[in-house]
């Protein structure tokens, strides 16, 4: 029994999390200016070690630009969506450069910038795959969009209104991922 009173969003919030599929096809649809404000300011509110707010985002809508972002496949297909956000850390905005959270705060923020599209009816896909890209995409990349040295590129979301409807994907059960007290001690829920 629920001991604390939760806020009126509460249930929405989950029904949110479990509507979320990452969306490789998109409809040429524009992201009202109003949207897109909303889901940015769900990113700046995120949390980030002491606070530091490393995140960069940078909103490409230009064709041309989406397609640079989109090659090689397999990830074509974020050239359709209407937006694709550059996610960028700044580590010198933040408190210990050298930490891993410079890398990770951004993500943090991406998922909030995520799940705030899809509460607007939005899909989204992350795309980290440009790691494997070579360093002449990445030098492209920063001389196209203007990226200072050092800033670096975390990841990119695709944003657009669905043009498909996955089923859910499979995920670990509880069980396999949650102990109690001792790793590999399971965690009963009665
Ligand atoms: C950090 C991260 C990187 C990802 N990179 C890619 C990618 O490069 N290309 C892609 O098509 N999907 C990518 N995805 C989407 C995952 O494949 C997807 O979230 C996962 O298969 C589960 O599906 P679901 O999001 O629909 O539940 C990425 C997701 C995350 C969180």
């Amino acid at each position: 029994m629920r001991k604390h009173e939760s806020l009126d969003v509460t249930e929405n919030y989950f029904e949110i999390v479990e509507k979320r599929r990452a969306i490789r096809k998109y409809k040429p649809c524009d992201i009202p200016e109003e949207d897109l404000k909303k889901i940015l300011e769900a990113a700046r509110l995120a949390p980030s070690a002491e606070n530091s707010q490393p995140w960069r985002f940078i909103i490409v809508k230009d064709q041309k630009t989406k397609e640079l972002l989109a090659r090689p496949s397999p990830q074509t297909f974020i050239a359709d969506a209407n937006a694709i956000v550059v996610v960028l850390a700044d580590p010198s905005v933040s408190c210990c450069p050298r930490a891993t959270w410079t890398t990770r705060d951004p993500m943090i923020a991406t998922e909030h910038l995520v799940l705030a599209a899809t509460a607007l009816g939005y899909g989204t896909c992350w795309i980290a795959n440009y790691e494997s890209r070579s360093k002449e995409w990445i030098n492209e990349v920063k001389r196209t969009l203007k990226i200072p040295e050092h800033i670096q590129i975390i990841v990119l979301v695709a944003i657009g209104v669905p043009d498909e409807k996955p089923s859910p994907r499979p995920r670990r059960n509880l069980q396999e991922t949650c102990f109690a007290e001792l790793y590999g001690n399971p965690l009963k829920f009665h």
